[in-house]
């Protein structure tokens, strides 16, 4: 059986779905590889499979034409988020990538230092970074924080998280939520507009002490909830950050906008697209391994078995024999 690897088509792409690593162990197991420099666009031939991430609401197009070509289509962006799934999940290996990340950005553009010196020109205090979503960015970007020293608090509307935001020395902030707001699957649910309401009062009081606020909350297949409204980043110190990585799905704050930076009453609002990519390296390297391990699991003997009584299968499938079966 070939794998084919084609050219990312996204714009600033960096990231590739094999590594020299991942192809070595595949060969070894009697794939042949062919990876296909500048292909610059996925043209499966027909009854392939074709192994992506992405979210067929959004490509409806491709989605049926893979379905016309009978193309076994597959989206990783769609895994469930068990246990049995981990080694493929790459929302996970790649938010933790975002959250790196976006501790650096705010790192660069704050005017502080992050963690507290003493030193013969007197003691600096440390910055103080607020995290909220306390999800896979959110946790890395509260242990990035941490290792370079910033005081950190963080917020979630998932209670369970409290503990984990303990475990990295930061402290959680607590709002007496009044609703469920996790589902079965231990996502978020959109709250209630009261519940929302006082949800952006609690959080324009905490940001008012933060120098760097990152923010990531998402709802599954909705738009990112706003949690700082525009005033209250006029109640935020001068040359405090924001760096939101939730702008993709609409932003978190009021006034962030994709791909760019907002001033606004001396409040730097960063609005990064595509994070993972601007560490091409370790996110490709997890990303590979992602994509080796569903591909060992859709496969048996080298020849595809798609088993729709399999959760992973059945959830992730996209196209199969001429039909769309997610939208
Ligand atoms: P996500 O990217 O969907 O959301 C990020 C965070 O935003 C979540 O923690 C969510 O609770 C929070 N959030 C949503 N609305 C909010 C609001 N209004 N205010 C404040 N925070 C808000 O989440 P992610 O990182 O994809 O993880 C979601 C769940 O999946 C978690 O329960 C996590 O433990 C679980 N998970 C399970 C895995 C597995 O078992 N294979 C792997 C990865 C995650």
């Amino acid at each position: 059986m070939n794998i084919g690897v084609p050219k990312e088509t996204a714009a600033n792409e960096r990231r590739v779905a094999l590594t020299p690593e991942v192809a070595g162990r595949l060969a070894k197991s009697g794939w042949a590889v062919l990876v296909r420099e500048s292909a610059g666009n996925r043209r499966c031939r027909e009854g392939a499979a074709l192994v992506a991430s992405f979210q067929p609401s959004a490509e409806r197009e491709t989605v049926s034409q893979l379905a016309a070509r009978k193309v076994t289509a597959f989206s990783l962006a769609l895994l469930p988020r068990i246990t049995r799934a981990q080694a493929m999940d790459v929302l996970s290996s790649q938010a933790t990538v975002a959250g790196y990340k976006a501790v650096l950005l705010a790192a660069v553009a704050t005017g502080r230092l992050f963690p507290m010196l003493v030193t013969a020109a007197g003691t600096l205090t440390p910055a103080r970074v607020l995290v909220l979503g306390a999800g896979v960015a959110g946790l890395q970007a509260i242990a990035t924080a941490r290792r370079l020293g910033a005081v950190v608090s963080a917020f979630d509307v998932r209670p369970a998280v409290k503990e984990q935001v303990e475990s990295l020395g930061a402290k959680f902030l607590e709002m007496e939520i009044g609703e469920h707001a996790e589902t079965a699957g231990g996502y978020a649910k959109e709250l209630s507009d009261e519940t929302h309401r006082r949800e952006l009062a609690f959080i324009a009081q905490h940001v008012k002490d933060a120098d760097v606020v990152v923010t990531t909350a998402a709802i599954p297949g909705k738009r990112a909830p706003i949690l700082i409204t525009a005033e209250a980043v006029r109640g935020m110190r001068l040359g405090a950050v924001i760096v939101d990585l939730a702008v993709e799905t609409g932003g978190n704050c009021e006034l962030s906008q994709a791909g760019n930076d907002v001033i606004h009453n001396g409040v730097r609002i960063l609005g990064p697209v595509n994070l993972p990519s601007t560490l091409p390296y370790h996110a490709s390297q997890m990303y590979a391994r992602n994509v080796s391990s569903f591909l060992l699991h859709v496969t048996r003997d080298g020849k595809l078995v798609v088993d729709f009584d399999d959760e992973i299968i059945r959830d992730t499938c996209v196209t199969h024999a001429g039909e769309i079966r997610k939208t």
